[in-house]
């Protein structure tokens, strides 16, 4: 269906695989036409609950924006990259379906910027994580320096964004940068297992919480709480929450509908 993307979709869990290996899965501008095109159909089917994203191969997740293709940009060129990345990460972070990167190897420059655009980032051992843009003279443009000090605080954003130092998935866990590690092979059955946890709640709630979250955190924690206060009511109007109480009460599973 896409060049540079699989998609593949099982009882609605979708898996995106950033599908460049030869090239240690980097992003160029037709991926993330592809991954964008590849959001568009899974939310116009409605056709899955949770996303998850990986790279194809042993040893990449993504390796960053495409070096090759950036080497004779202009810098307006290089601006509406920067855009179009940034434009894309942020749908990610925006739909209200909930995104986990599996990360199965490098996440470097654009790849790490891709995992921390995710909801929850799982990652294998053999994950290697960075912002190793300096050494090629310029700094991370899909968003590495905010989203990296959002996560993980200045300190850590600015070692990793000043001197491009690889860190491994260990260290990725101490910072807080990931939420899991777990064995290469064990990875992806984990990260379908907690697609599977998270599609089984209550899908309003979940895109509510993941919305309350995002939006409040650039904000002064009143603004937050009052967004937290609004999204909290919206979650009482659904059958969901009805039925979650209701079976609660009950002492039995809630079967939740979505609505
Ligand atoms: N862009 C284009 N091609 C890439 C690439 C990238 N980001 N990363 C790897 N490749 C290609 C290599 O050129 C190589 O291609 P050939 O076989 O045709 O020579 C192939 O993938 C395999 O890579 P290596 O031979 O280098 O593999 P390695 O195991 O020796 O090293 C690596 C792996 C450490 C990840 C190394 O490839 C590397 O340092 N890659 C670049 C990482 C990087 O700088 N990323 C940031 C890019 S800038 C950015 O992302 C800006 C932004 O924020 C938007």
């Amino acid at each position: 269906m896409f060049d540079n993307v699989l998609l593949e979709i099982d009882d609605r869990i979708a898996i995106l695989s950033i599908n460049r290996p030869k090239a240690l899965n980097a992003l160029n501008q037709a991926t993330l036409r592809d991954i964008g095109a590849a959001l568009t159909h899974i939310e116009a089917e409605k056709a899955a609950d949770v996303l998850i994203i990986t790279g194809a191969g042993p040893k990449s997740f993504v390796a960053g924006a495409d070096i090759a293709e950036m080497k004779d940009m202009t810098q307006a060129q290089a601006r509406e990259f920067a855009w179009v990345g940034q434009n894309l990460f942020k749908r990610l972070q925006s739909t209200p379906m909930p995104v986990i990167a599996a990360v199965n190897g490098f996440a470097l420059g654009g790849g790490c910027e891709l995992a921390m655009a995710c909801d929850v980032i799982l990652a294998s051992e053999k994950a290697r994580f960075g912002q190793p843009e300096v050494n090629l003279g310029i700094i991370p443009g899909f968003g590495g320096t905010q989203r990296m000090a959002r996560l993980v605080g200045p300190q850590w954003a600015k070692y990793l964004c000043m001197s491009g130092d690889l860190i491994d998935a260990k260290e990725a866990l101490r910072i807080g940068l990931v939420a899991r590690v777990y064995p290469p092979e064990e990875l992806l059955g984990a990260a379908r297992k907690l697609a599977s946890t998270i599609a089984g709640k209550g899908l309003i709630a979940v895109g509510l919480a993941k919305q309350a979250i995002n939006e409040g955190l650039g904000l002064p924690l009143d603004k937050g709480l009052e967004i937290e206060v609004d999204k909290f009511v919206e979650g009482f109007g659904s059958e969901d929450r009805k039925e979650g109480m209701q079976a609660f009460l009950e002492k039995r599973k809630p079967e939740f509908k979505g609505r």
